[in-house]
């Protein structure tokens, strides 16, 4: 089944020191790295969430490229993701990818892997499991966590569109999730994790856009 893409980019990357999701990367505007890539991958249609007055900027950095329409987020991640949502329509059961564009190193691997989980749950999710040895504590270390089964979550996940919705709808008002999975795990959901990519490193702060440089396609660099 085909599916659709929502590519959140309506943030305002303050603690980048600004509209990080504009900015050059590698020769392409950080956007166009993910919308390129889930295009590739046979998205239809791939909505992109911006601020109200950054469709212009959409426009430009997404120029030459057909099958994606611009429309405009909220306050937080998560009234970006539902205006996402409420421009797409299908059948209940047609797969919706969410991917942060502050993510812009997609590979065509990971959307195939996040697919395939997709048919056994109610949704799917890239992840990294935790490496590092966890310590718990302020100056001073309080205790050494346990990482057995820990996992760093990351973007693009994907859940049935219903499922979703539905997910969304549920989720109190009062409350700001972290990220979409969360969402339909509150509403009962089984949400798979999947193996990601370090190199779905998260654009945050200004030093990390030399890190992401280095991490490049080879060709591009
Ligand atoms: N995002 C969004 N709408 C919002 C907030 C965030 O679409 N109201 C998007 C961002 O554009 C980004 C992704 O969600 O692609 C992850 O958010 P984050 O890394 O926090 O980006 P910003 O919110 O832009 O950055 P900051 O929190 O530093 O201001
Ligand atoms: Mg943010």
């Amino acid at each position: 089944m085909t599916f659709a893409s929502i590519v959140v980019a309506a943030g305002s990357g303050s603690r980048a020191g600004g509209d990080k999701q504009w900015r050059a990367l590698g020769g392409k505007a950080v956007v166009r790295w993910s919308v390129e890539a889930v295009l590739d991958a046979g998205s239809a249609p791939v909505v992109v969430v911006v601020a109200r007055d950054s469709l212009g900027r959409a426009e430009e950095a997404l120029s030459g490229l057909s099958g994606w329409i611009a429309v405009a987020g909220g306050a937080e991640r998560a009234d970006s993701v539902r205006a996402g949502l409420d421009a797409i329509d299908g059948p209940e059961d047609r797969p919706v990818l969410v991917h942060d564009a502050a993510r812009p190193l997609l590979s065509r691997a990971v959307i195939e892997r996040l697919m395939a989980a997709l048919s056994a749950a109610d949704g799917a999710i890239a992840a990294l499991p935790v490496s590092d040895t966890l310590k718990r504590g302020d100056a001073e270390i309080e205790a050494t966590v346990d990482r057995t089964g820990l996992w760093r979550a990351q973007t693009p996940q994907v859940f049935p569109l219903g499922r979703l919705r539905a997910a969304y709808a549920a989720w109190p008002a009062n409350e700001t999730p972290t990220d979409d999975a969360a969402v339909v795990e509150r509403d009962g959901g089984t949400v798979r994790l999947v193996q990601g990519d370090p190199r779905l490193m998260k654009l945050t702060f200004p030093e990390d856009f030399a890190m992401a440089e280095a991490l490049l396609p080879r060709q591009i660099r």
